[in-house]
């Protein structure tokens, strides 16, 4: 069986588990937030063992990712719209989530930083990866371009302004710890939960 597969994961995953490694030491569980392929979930949780590995995804993804993790002998993945109003779970130490508050309505963005309120531990972090906007302006031609062809597919996707994610975090109790330049015009943000 061929398994759900994307070729930009495989050139990331390198990259961020360099970053997940500083800050994900402590054993702990972790929320991934549209977890797509369940490639992120098989890589970094074989290279952090430590680390509880949950995956989530909307409704219509879960059968999906769930074919990568049962493959990998990880837990199937949870339902988590984050639109929805609660999500019944034990708080985390950590949350992850990969090149999905561009996908994702502006208004779903909003929902993802509400949630962390209650999903987050204190003194928990929460890691993004993705492109994201400075000021306004896009980190590159290509950043541009690829926002461009996301509101061809759907008007409400677009990549973020920082400003705008990092404003959603505090007023969920985040600071932020780290912005990390990636590979392929990329950041991976790191917030921690205030005390
Ligand atoms: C481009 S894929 C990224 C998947 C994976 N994290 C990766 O890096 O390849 C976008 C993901 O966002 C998820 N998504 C879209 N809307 C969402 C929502 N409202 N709540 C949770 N996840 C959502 C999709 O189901 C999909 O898995």
């Amino acid at each position: 069986m061929t398994l759900p597969f994307s070729q930009s994961c495989e050139n990331n995953k390198q990259f961020i588990l360099e970053i997940l490694s500083r800050h994900l030491k402590a054993p702990g569980k972790l929320i991934e937030i549209a977890g797509g392929t369940g490639q992120h979930a098989e890589f970094f949780s074989a290279a952090l063992p430590h680390v509880y590995w949950q995956s989530t995804d909307i409704p219509s993804n879960t059968q999906f990712l769930n074919q990568r993790l049962l493959a990998a002998k990880l837990p199937p993945a949870l339902e988590f719209d984050v639109t929805q109003d609660t999500f019944e779970y034990p708080q985390v130490d950590y949350v992850f989530s990969a090149n999905s508050l561009h996908i994702m309505p502006a208004t779903a963005v909003v929902e993802f930083f509400r949630h962390m309120k209650s999903l987050l531990k204190i003194d928990g972090l929460l890691c993004v990866y993705g492109p994201f906007k400075y000021a306004g302006d896009f980190t590159s031609p290509s950043n541009a371009n690829f926002d461009i062809w996301l509101k061809g597919n759907n008007p409400l996707s677009g990549i973020r302004d920082f400003e705008k994610v990092c404003e959603l975090a505090s007023g969920a109790g985040l600071e932020l710890i780290e912005d990390n330049a990636m590979p392929a015009n990329n950041q991976l943000l790191v917030w921690k939960k205030a005390r």
